[in-house]
């Protein structure tokens, strides 16, 4: 697992832990040895560590995640490394995070090739560097980038480091080569003063002004996670302890965060993100026999809001896109909106003037569907009206070539009646982009029964190309991530009907960690659009939406929004909604007196007095209706797996990722109490179907079966 050999004066030791040379306990070993072998040949004036194949080592071993590593510790090899007596370079390619930088750290030289990145994400799994990082790195580059790299977790760029110290060097060619070069020109030369743990960390005077900004911003971006503020207080240890004792205290507050929920949900996070591209059809399809069709030109129809988002999207992975409206009017306005996308993404620096400029000499567009004769994938993205969908497959199923494949963007509907307008169903699928498309990293993909295995091989393909996360689910209305929100969504409104107020629940949702609360959601997505569907439905169930309306369907419904949509208050884009705004398209929100009549009155003509709802109800109703829904969905098999929900929530919703999404959510705060709590609710407001237990749920309450067992029980069950 470790290579050593010698050319001339300079030992190489070489990590080999393929696929990305992780430091597992025998590549430590590995280490530890080959490091007193070097000490020990009197010829080895110098040390290069380095990786082999594609890259330096990138941290611990996940498969020894959330156990105690045994020893020796990457600070046991620092040691070796410090009091080795000859210069030792760290060569780095490709990525040294974690242990590998820690490592690097350690070493009294840093050389890295232009494209190497360093950094230290243990914060991303609920952990701190206890190897080392956070008492050697504000040795090295000083207290405010290691606060900001190591609560963040950012990696940096080569030449970034080397601007703050981190790499002594930036060099080309080939690494090895280049480590042994370098070795050989500091072989006799002092380096005492490389040794990090003799310094002092650069700002240390400065330490509290720049914690409580740190705090400040780690607050704002990240409400109810701790793994940053104990980052922090592991940085300001390499100040107010020496080395040693600075290294064991972080090595305590490290065994105590991995005993963390946050660590375990993080850590869950991190492994159901890599289980969602094996994914399995009922008819026994799956990604390992499946193998995608080349894909080189693509088309989408509608240059709407989600039309031209997708655009980009695809545009700036590479492909070339025709893009279809239905008159050249729209389709105009579609462009203009496709061209300043890509300049925002200049702006965002997410890509150059240059690489744009290349993207939309890549877009072409058409009012007629008879150019998509030779595309080999399409993206439906019109009006969400089942009759057009209908209508655009069955017309592209003769025009396009009969390999091609069809998708449609739709959020609702039933994926199998939108492929029975044509005669080439398994070719036919859901690629549902999350709003905006260009930015938001979820695709639901959605299989019909009669989609084949090599299509959602392809889909899931495209979205990991265009550098989304693909996650596969079955159909049903709303599919996966809608389906599950919708529930929430009446919950908040019941909510205000009772007592609460918009902008309470927005607080207390927010203050969860979800990134906006379903008021603002609102009101940012356009409340004009639901307003239509709503009408649309009692339009066809003979009804009209009347104010006093308290059932729909069955269903117990509240009108509040219908009444804010009656005034033109859609949200954001006129001005006004649940919150007034500056001006139209502002975000700049206030709390609207008007809203607070509005809904005073609503209450006093359904006789409703108000009462105060607490947090926890708030919590409760918002995140349990949702879960119940999940557990539905899981129970239907709409999901194979709570991984595929939970990355769903994560990328879809910002849920929080330290709490690893909605299933992981309840599983950690049990499945009794989330049973019970849902029955409770299901007492109270029976005329609310989705708080119909969950028959699954109830199953995997009995025993509380852990998250990892549910999918397998649930086959059984
Ligand atoms: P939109 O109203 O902004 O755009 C639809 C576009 O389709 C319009 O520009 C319209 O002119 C065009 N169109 C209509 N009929 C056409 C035809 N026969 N040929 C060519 N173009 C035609 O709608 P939006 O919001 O982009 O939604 C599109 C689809 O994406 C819908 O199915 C919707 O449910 C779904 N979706 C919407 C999301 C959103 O947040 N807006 C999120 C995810 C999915």
């Amino acid at each position: 697992m470790v290579d050593y050999w010698r050319q001339g004066s300079v030992a190489v030791i070489a990590v080999n832990n393929p696929p990305v040379n992780a430091l597992s306990y025998n590549v430590r070993v590995g280490l530890y040895n080959n490091l007193d072998k070097a000490a020990n040949d009197r010829d080895v004036l110098a040390v290069v560590i380095c990786g082999k194949g594609r890259t330096f080592p990138v941290g611990a071993d996940i498969h020894e995640f959330g156990q105690i590593p045994k020893e020796p510790w990457i600070t046991d090899v620092g040691r070796k490394i410090e009091s080795l007596g000859k210069p030792v370079i760290a060569a780095i390619h490709g990525t040294g995070l974690g242990g590998g930088l820690e490592i690097a750290l350690f070493c009294h030289y840093r050389i890295a090739l232009p494209n190497a990145r360093v950094g230290l994400p243990e914060v991303l799994i609920g952990l701190l560097p206890a190897g080392g990082g956070a008492q050697l790195l504000p040795r090295l580059a000083g207290i405010q980038v290691a606060m900001e790299m190591i609560t963040t977790g950012r990696q940096l760029p080569a030449s970034e480091a080397a601007k703050y110290n981190i790499i002594d060097k930036v060099v080309s060619g080939d690494i090895v080569k280049e480590g042994i070069e370098f070795a050989l020109r500091v072989q006799n030369k002092p380096f005492q003063d490389k040794i990090l743990r003799y310094r002092s960390p650069h700002g240390k005077d400065s330490l509290q002004p720049i914690t409580e900004a740190v705090l400040r911003k780690i607050k704002m971006r990240s409400r109810g996670f701790y793994a940053p503020v104990w980052c922090v207080r592991s940085i300001a240890n390499s100040v107010k302890l020496p080395f040693e004792e600075g290294l064991a205290q972080n090595r305590i507050m490290f065994q105590q965060m991995q005993l963390s929920g946050q660590a375990k949900a993080l850590q869950y996070a991190f492994f159901a993100e890599r289980s969602i591209s094996k994914w399995k059809l009922p008819c026994g399809g799956n990604f390992a026999t499946a193998v995608p069709r080349k894909i080189k030109t693509i088309s989408v129809i509608g240059a709407g809001t989600m039309g031209t988002g997708i655009t980009v999207a695809l545009l700036s992975a590479g492909f070339p896109v025709l893009l279809v409206e239905q008159n050249k009017r729209f389709l105009m306005k579609g462009v203009q909106t496709v061209q300043s996308l890509l300049e925002g993404g200049v702006k965002r620096r997410k890509f150059t003037a240059e690489q744009a400029k290349m993207a939309s000499s890549s877009l072409t567009t058409t009012v007629d569907l008879q150019a998509l004769n030779s595309v080999d994938l399409v993206i439906e993205a019109v009006f969400e009206t089942l009759s057009l969908k209908e209508d655009i497959f069955s017309k592209l199923d003769k025009i396009c070539k009969p390999e091609a494949i069809l998708c449609s963007n739709t959020s609702y509907l039933n994926i199998d009646k939108i492929a029975a307008s044509t005669r080439r169903p398994d070719k036919v699928v859901g690629t549902h982009f999350f709003s905006p498309a260009h930015i938001m990293r979820l695709m639901e993909n959605i299989y019909g029964c009669k989609t084949s295995p090599e299509t959602v091989a392809t889909v899931m393909d495209l979205g990991k190309r265009i550098g989304k996360v693909p996650v596969l689910v079955g159909t049903c209305p709303g599919f996966c991530a809608n389906r599950m929100n919708r529930p929430q969504s009446e919950e908040a409104l019941f909510l205000v009907e009772e007592g609460a107020q918009p902008e309470q629940i927005d607080q207390v949702l927010e203050d969860f960690g979800m990134p906006m609360g379903p008021f603002k959601v609102r009101d940012l997505a356009g409340g004009d659009i639901g307003w239509r569907s709503r009408k649309d439905a009692a339009l066809h169930l003979g009804l009209t939406l009347s104010y006093d309306l308290q059932f729909f369907n069955g269903e117990r419904y509240c009108s509040l929004a219908d009444k804010l949509c009656e005034l033109g208050r859609f949200g954001q884009k006129t001005g006004s909604g649940w919150y007034s705004y500056d001006k139209p398209g502002s975000k700049q929100l206030s709390i609207d007196e008007d809203v607070t009549k509005l809904i005073q009155n609503h209450r006093d003509s359904l006789g409703i007095k108000p009462r105060k709802i607490t947090t926890q109800e708030i919590q409760e109703r918002f995140l349990f209706s949702g879960i119940n829904e999940g557990f539905k969905i899981l129970e239907e098999g709409i999901a194979a797996r709570p991984e595929d929900i939970d990355i769903i929530w994560l990328y879809g919703f910002g849920f929080p990722r330290h709490y690893g999404g909605p299933m992981f959510y309840a599983s950690q705060i049990g499945l009794k109490r989330v049973y019970d709590r849902i029955c409770h609710y299901h007492e109270l407001f029976p005329y609310s179907s989705h708080w119909m237990p969950s028959k699954l749920l109830q199953k995997l309450s009995i025993q509380e079966v852990p998250i990892g067992q549910w999918a397998e029980l649930h086959s059984k069950l």
